[in-house]
């Protein structure tokens, strides 16, 4: 990947595609991560003169719906970058088309202007080559800093870069890959993985690799569920993915010694019955797990933190239901093992937008983990060894 320092910026029309695609609710950004992560790449820009033209989707519209509009992200952008210094983003209403090409000539070196949902036009998702052209006849230099989104094909992450002569990483994009690319080929040792969630399905592909190249992987949240009845436990009411129990057989019959499950659990009828119970072992009929037990919070978080602890550990997905209050034990205290880890001198790395969730809810700051990686999809595929269009394209720059 070609740095950004080869580059002469002052006066070019340089396209960045960043993820802004985060929560939005009555017109309000909620978790702004991802847009606060593309900050170093913007100013880097700015300040060598680049005219800034940034480029997002959001959501998955059907069309054009003022629903997904990205305006409120233009508006938080503008308060983020305002904070540091005295510039402004403007934001355009389309993004291709006559109106877009007139706002971009008018625009001076430093200025910065974020473009419509992307996906206001099928094209985008359907990587169009008339798409293409019209984004591509926008830029003079492409960059892409949407490491979350680099898994898909589309017009804005690969058709339209293999149109411009100059296509580069970001400094976000590459971060991402630096780190991503350690854990799945060279992990420090003890390489430690855990896991959790609701879905298997998903982790499927990212855990095979996970499960080859770590020293343990810890597994709690929905997911501990589907393992245990593979081991022949009582699961009760527990969620249980029935389609991947041959998966999770298989992998227990070839990885049983680096696996670990919950030994207790916090059982309950249902998600509002506040008549908690501690089980150990089954789990009875009519009950389902929600939380990892004291017991399995206290041997995992020895294996996260304790003093023969990890070189290397990757969280992916929360312990429990932590949005309820008495299911959130397990996760507030593999959130709080992580950041002792951390200090410890262990690298840390998060993935995923509810597992950033689960750790700032359990009271540990983005700066005490060593990477928070802005990618869902992205960074699981990324581990299962899946290509990554968007960055593959970048190569050979
Ligand atoms: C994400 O949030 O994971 C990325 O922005 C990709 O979004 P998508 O799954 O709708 O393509």
């Amino acid at each position: 990947l070609t740095d950004l320092d080869d580059k002469k910026f002052s006066g070019k029309r340089v396209f960045v595609r960043v993820d802004f695609n985060v929560s939005v609710s009555n017109g309000t950004v909620g978790e702004d991560y991802r847009i606060r992560m593309t900050i170093p790449t913007i100013e880097y820009l700015t300040k060598r003169g680049a005219k800034v033209i940034l480029a997002s989707h959001l959501g998955r519209p059907d069309g054009r719906d003022i629903d997904y509009t990205l305006a409120p992200v233009a508006k938080r952008l503008s308060e983020i970058v305002g904070s540091r210094s005295s510039m402004k983003v403007r934001f355009a209403h389309d993004c291709v088309g006559q109106a877009v090409e007139n706002e971009i000539s008018q625009m001076n070196n430093g200025d910065i202007l974020l473009l419509e949902n992307l996906r206001f036009y099928k094209e985008e998702e359907t990587n169009d080559s008339e798409f293409c052209k019209k984004l591509a006849s926008l830029a003079d230099i492409y960059i892409n800093d949407a490491f979350s989104t680099s898994h898909r094909k589309h017009a804005s992450t690969y058709g339209m870069a293999t149109l411009v002569d100059a296509r580069l990483a970001g400094f976000n994009l590459r971060k991402e890959v630096e780190y991503l690319s350690m854990m799945k080929d060279n992990p420090i040792r003890p390489f430690k993985v855990v896991v959790g969630g609701v879905k298997i399905k998903d982790k499927i592909g990212a855990l095979e690799h996970l499960l080859l190249k770590s020293d343990k992987v810890i597994i709690g949240g929905a997911a501990a569920y589907t393992f245990l009845k593979a081991k022949g436990f009582k699961t009760g009411k527990s969620l249980i993915d029935n389609e991947h129990l041959p998966w999770v057989s298989k992998a227990l019959a070839s990885y049983g010694d680096k696996i670990m499950l919950p030994t207790d659990h916090v059982a309950a009828m249902s998600p509002a019955d506040t008549s908690i119970t501690m089980v150990k072992g089954d789990i009875p009929d009519g009950m389902a797990g929600f939380d990892i037990g004291n017991e399995t919070i206290e041997r995992y978080s020895t294996e996260v933190s304790g003093t023969n602890g990890a070189g290397m550990i990757f969280w992916n997905g929360p312990m429990g239901m932590f949005e309820v209050r008495a299911f959130a034990n397990g996760t507030v205290n593999i959130a709080k093992s992580m950041a002792l880890a951390y200090w410890r001198g262990a690298k840390t790395l998060i993935g995923g937008g509810d597992t950033l969730e689960a750790m700032k809810k359990s009271g540990v700051a983005e700066n005490e983990v060593s990477h928070v990686s802005t990618g869902g999809g992205a960074t699981l595929r990324y581990l299962a060894g899946d290509e990554m269009p968007g960055v593959s394209v970048l190569n050979g720059q």
